[in-house]
């Protein structure tokens, strides 16, 4: 039977019963296509099959499916004869200039079980899937991940089944383009985190890997939904439940068009977007988005490219500068709605025009309006001494902007405890996580008063404050995803919030999220990195056990009578950040090498060696998408990625 000549044989029969399978769908086509709209399609098991000869040359299999032929971008058709349209390769590709020069990265680096052609995998035989991480055991005709690789799904729960849609509608979209890239991120990680399975029968979730970003993304999530069910049976089995999507548009579930957040068959689909808005906001133009307890609020996602280079210099880091922060009150950024500079001269709002007043809500004008004068109060456009800024000042202003804001989650990783001011918005894992621990939240109607809610916050609640932020920050930072930004080891980052926010959802459906920690002891522990005292108590033991590491702050004053202060910082900082960092790194007399961190880290407060970007072998580090995410940047085979969270 292992002959060649048997083999092809063996082949043509599957061929020929999936041919004729093919046409009996095909036959079936019109009848369904009605049917679809009144009531659920019929839904069928595939029958694994094969595909033919020239696909498994040039394309890939998914033989799980019955054998469906999976274009490489370049090609087309159903068995993929045809030259794709230069129009459709620059839609989810780029130009043949372009990928010859640079070529676009493919999700998870295509395992090394295929080729990647203009950011898409093209499998080897037998794998399939967008990364070529699945393929069908030789005995039980079952999907495994990885075969022969030691993958094992983790022991914790959730475990997350990622529905095969076609790739058009999924990975085939030009991730180094993509302005929100956590999506792709996420998709990767789920490998990486060994929280994903091909047994849809013992899966807690199903993703339903659909890019979102636009507002027109929402036809394509019918679209997929209606090839999953036809596909597939859990949808129908969990009534929608289980499943979620991932939106990174600026209003994320409210962006999408009113039929598609209406249609009673996507109603029941968790949406992981970055937008909590909970009530419409109409001076804004924006629609409800957020519902809570069934929606997630996720922040974005910060790698070093998205934080201008911003997160590398966190304050929160061991060996940032350690002077108590002295500036009151920052922003910095977009102020006026019609772009204009406020002028402090001209009335109410300050801006040049009266266009778009509600861009933030209004929130940016009125706190520039009220308080860009007051002293210790910071609020600008373009600011030179931002970097340093976000690491002196005390408080800093957390807005939304055309739709979610990033700040909440920039400046709470830089060690600035947040001023929300958002109204009826919900913050990244809020009311999940209780950010009054860490932040000030302002009503609009109040901010005029802001600066007497920050002046009530004594010195020792703002460092109990402080404290519960080094670990709110890990939680807002995707760090086994982008690399550490303060020695973390990224057991409590926002991709393991998210995985126990899941799990919440599922093993105790209507409860409402702000009580999570009362009722579940693992997911108390999260919430409180481990600390059984809570986020402060983590936090302050965390200040001490870095102060025993380094029991010296580098300096860039030789004097020890006269330690550096803020204005050394600040003269450095201008002349090139990199002067600041070179002499924060020089080496204690007679001091230990430094010991490896956990993960690698994207900081530049930490020594060379251990960077995201410089260390591993794989080829495409200098884009921040490392396959399996920066916890396996050592790791070629992501079976083998450590897992210190199971
Ligand atoms: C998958 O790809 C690997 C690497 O190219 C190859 O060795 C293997 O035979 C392929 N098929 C299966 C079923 O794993
Ligand atoms: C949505 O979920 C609810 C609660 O489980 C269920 O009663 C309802 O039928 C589901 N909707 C659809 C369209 O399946
Ligand atoms: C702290 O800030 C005040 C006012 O902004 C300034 O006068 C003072 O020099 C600063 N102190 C230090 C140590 O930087």
């Amino acid at each position: 039977m292992n002959h060649p000549v048997h083999r092809l044989a063996a082949a043509w029969q599957l061929r020929l019963v999936s041919i004729l399978l093919v046409a009996l769908v095909a036959s079936k086509g019109k009848v369904d296509e009605e049917a679809l709209e009144q009531q659920a399609p019929a839904y069928t098991a595939p029958t694994p099959g094969v595909c033919s000869e020239r696909c498994y040359d040039i394309a890939t299999c998914n033989e799980e499916l019955g054998g469906r032929c999976d274009c490489p971008k370049t090609l087309s058709g159903s068995e993929c004869h045809q030259k794709a349209t230069k129009e459709s390769l620059q839609t989810y590709g780029q130009s043949t200039v372009k990928e010859a020069k640079d070529p676009l990265p493919c999700l998870n680096d295509c395992n090394g079980r295929g080729t990647c052609v203009y950011g898409a995998c093209v499998c080897t035989r037998g794998n399939f899937t967008s990364d070529c991480s699945v393929s069908l055991g030789p005995d039980t005709q079952q999907p495994v991940v990885l075969a022969g690789s030691g993958y094992e799904a983790r022991r914790k729960r959730p475990l997350i089944y990622v529905y095969d849609i076609p790739h058009k509608l999924s990975s085939w979209h030009n991730v180094m383009r993509a302005d929100r890239g956590l999506a792709w991120v996420f998709w990767q990680r789920l490998l990486g985190a060994g929280v994903l399975t091909t047994n849809g029968d013992e899966a807690d979730w199903f993703y339903i890997p659909v890019k979102l970003r636009s507002t027109s993304d929402g036809y394509s999530l019918k679209d997929a939904v209606s090839y999953i069910r036809s596909h597939w049976p859990w949808f129908e089995r969990y009534g929608g439940n289980r499943h979620f999507v991932l939106h990174s548009g600026d209003t994320g579930r409210g962006e999408v068009t009113g039929a598609i957040r209406e249609d009673a068959t996507l109603a029941n689909i968790t949406w992981l977007h970055h937008w909590g808005l909970t009530e419409d906001y109409p001076s804004s133009g924006w629609r409800k988005a957020h519902r809570v307890g069934k929606d997630v609020v996720v922040p974005i996602y910060l790698g070093v490219r998205k934080s201008a280079g911003l997160l590398p210099l966190s304050g929160l880091h061991p060996l940032a500068p350690r002077i108590p922060r002295n500036g009151t009150f920052l922003f910095s950024g977009r102020i006026c709605g019609d772009h204009s500079l406020p002028d402090p001269e001209k009335p109410w709002p300050h801006c040049a025009t009266r266009r778009s007043p509600g861009y933030s809500q209004g929130a940016r004008q009125l706190v520039h309006f009220h308080h860009s004068q007051r002293p210790g109060y910071k609020v600008m456009v373009k600011n030179k001494e931002y970097q340093v800024d976000l690491i002196n000042y005390k408080w800093c202003l957390a807005p939304s902007g055309g739709g979610h804001g990033h700040r909440q989650v920039l400046v709470a990783a830089m060690g600035c405890l947040p001023v929300v001011v958002s109204d009826l918005v919900m913050q990244p894992f809020e009311p999940e996580m209780d950010w009054s621990a860490f932040s000030l939240r302002v009503e609009q109607k109040d901010v005029p008063t802001l600066h007497e809610a920050i002046e009530a916050v004594d010195e020792h609640k703002y460092e109990e404050m402080q404290d519960a932020l080094r670990c709110a920050a890990q939680h807002m930072i995707f760090s086994t995803m982008s690399g550490a930004f303060m020695q973390e080891d990224g057991k409590w980052d926002a991709f393991g919030f998210v995985l126990e926010i899941l799990r919440m959802q599922q093993g105790h459906p209507g409860l409402h999220p702000s009580k999570y920690a009362e009722v579940d002891e693992q997911y108390r522990d999260f919430l409180n990195c481990g600390d059984p005292d809570g986020m402060a108590s983590y936090g302050r033991k965390l200040r001490e056990t870095q102060l025993a590491k380094y029991p010296t702050a580098p300096s860039l004053s030789k004097d020890p009578e006269k330690p550096m202060d803020w204005s050394d910082v600040y003269r450095k900082a201008t002349a090139g950040f990199k002067k600041l960092v070179d002499a924060h790194r020089l080496p204690a007399e007679g001091s230990e090498p430094e010991p490896p961190l956990p993960l690698c880290s994207m900081s530049l407060w930490d020594p060379e060696q251990v960077r995201c970007s410089k260390v591993g072998h794989r080829e495409r580090v200098h884009h921040s998408y490392i396959p399996g995410g920066a916890a396996c940047v050592m790791h070629k085979n992501l079976a083998e990625c450590p897992r210190l969270w199971e």
